[in-house]
């Protein structure tokens, strides 16, 4: 495969694939498509912009006469798919908006890899389309059951994963009824540098820096398995290229917090690094009520992943926050050009009568 088009590369986990794809494999050329939401930055790529193997277009994959004259434009032979809405209090307020991307968008795309790909003498031959989707399509765990498997069974709550479990059966469906050669990976939550300061611990480390209140939801029990965005990058490298076609794959860290541990964890980090007395910003914490629907929690169980390809991994938690916590204090101004304009709106909206 040489033209590997890359949807949501100026997001949070794809501007990681990008970044690893256009510096691994001079020989390909990628493709970014990207909408630029509200939770797309090109300056989350500005290492690579200017290289020779990379090229960005700002489209919406909703758009499917733009995704078939990219097919033909490019010649695209594999595809990662990233682009989607992605936060679960968003989907929240605004569901239509999750459907219109994350189903109608990844069944746009579908259906112009397949004609382009279809009319192609060689048709599905070295072709691969790519999905990449969450944890959170299994439903909550209890705190005493077993891990997510890949034979778990769907059971979405939030509008956010309703949405990524319908696009999985699509994606399948599309190998099951026009032979596409299709793989769809299932993560746990990534932490990292470059992720929207809406999600748990951006917001946290920015909220201490401005020593703002921390809203922890509900009682702060909720359990989450915490991977870092690097590892999953990895991952997805190494199970497009390696991946066995109409297979599904768990990603996930064997790392579990507690959100009220992590906390903790983040805030004495960032009093650590700030210069700040062990304590100082354990004031902030707040307890606010709890999300709608709140999975419990979510654990994955990735034996099948390493066990196939050898995946784990490679970062101890604590090196991984520490990375990351350093990265956000490293790069206040990125911070501060996100959270400008719009951002305290959405705020506002999110948080002011919790
Ligand atoms: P993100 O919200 O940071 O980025 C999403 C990107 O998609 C943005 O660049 C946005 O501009 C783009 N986008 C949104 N709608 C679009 C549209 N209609 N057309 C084109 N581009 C559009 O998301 P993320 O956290 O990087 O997640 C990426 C993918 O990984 C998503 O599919 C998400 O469901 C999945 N995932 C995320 C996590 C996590 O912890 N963040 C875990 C598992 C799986
Ligand atoms: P989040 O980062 O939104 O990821 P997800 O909901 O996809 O797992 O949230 C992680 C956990 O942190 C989740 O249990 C909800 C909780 N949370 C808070 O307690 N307060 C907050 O302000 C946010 C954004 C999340």
């Amino acid at each position: 495969m040489k033209n590997i088009l890359i949807t949501g590369g100026a997001g949070f986990i794809g501007s990681h694939v990008v970044r690893r794809f256009v510096e691994n494999y001079p020989d390909y050329r990628i493709i970014n498509l990207d909408k630029l939401t509200y939770a797309g930055n090109l300056a989350n790529l500005k290492e690579i912009e200017d290289r020779p193997n990379y090229t960005f277009v700002k489209g919406d994959i909703c758009d499917f006469e733009l995704m078939c004259e990219l097919f033909d434009r490019y010649d695209i032979d594999g595809v990662i798919h990233l682009a989607a809405e992605s936060h679960v209090d968003r989907s929240i307020k605004d569901p239509f908006t999750f459907a219109r991307t994350n189903v109608l968008g990844t069944l746009s795309l579908l259906q112009a890899a397949r004609l382009k790909w279809e009319a192609k003498p060689e048709k599905y031959e070295g072709k691969r389309f790519y999905h990449i989707s969450t944890d959170e399509v299994y439903g909550a765990l209890e705190f005493d059951s077993t891990l997510f498997t890949e034979d778990t069974k769907y059971d979405p709550h939030s509008p956010y994963s309703a949405s990524k479990a319908s696009s999985d059966h699509f994606v399948r469906a599309f190998h099951d009824t026009y032979g596409m050669p299709t793989i769809v990976t299932n993560c746990s939550n990534n932490y990292g540098p470059y992720q929207f300061p809406e999600k748990l611990i951006p917001l946290f480390i920015n909220n201490i820096r401005h020593r703002r209140p921390l809203p922890v939801y509900g009682k702060g029990e909720n359990v989450r398995d915490w991977l870092y965005v690097e590892d999953h990058a990895r991952a997805i490298d190494l199970i497009f290229h390696r991946g066995r076609v109409a297979e599904t794959y768990n990603i996930g860290g064997f790392n579990e917090w507690r959100n009220i541990d992590l906390i903790k964890v983040i805030i004495k980090t960032v009093d650590r690094l700030l210069g700040n007395a062990e304590g100082t910003s354990d004031d902030l914490i707040t307890y606010v009520t709890d999300r709608a629907g709140h999975d419990l929690r979510y654990a994955i169980d990735s034996r099948k992943l390493k066990e196939e390809l050898g995946w784990e991994p490679s970062l101890q938690f604590e090196e991984g926050i520490e990375k990351t916590v350093r990265w956000y204090l490293d790069n206040q101004e990125w911070m501060d050009n996100i959270t400008s304009g719009e951002y305290e709106k959405y705020y506002e909206d999110m948080y002011k009568n919790r």
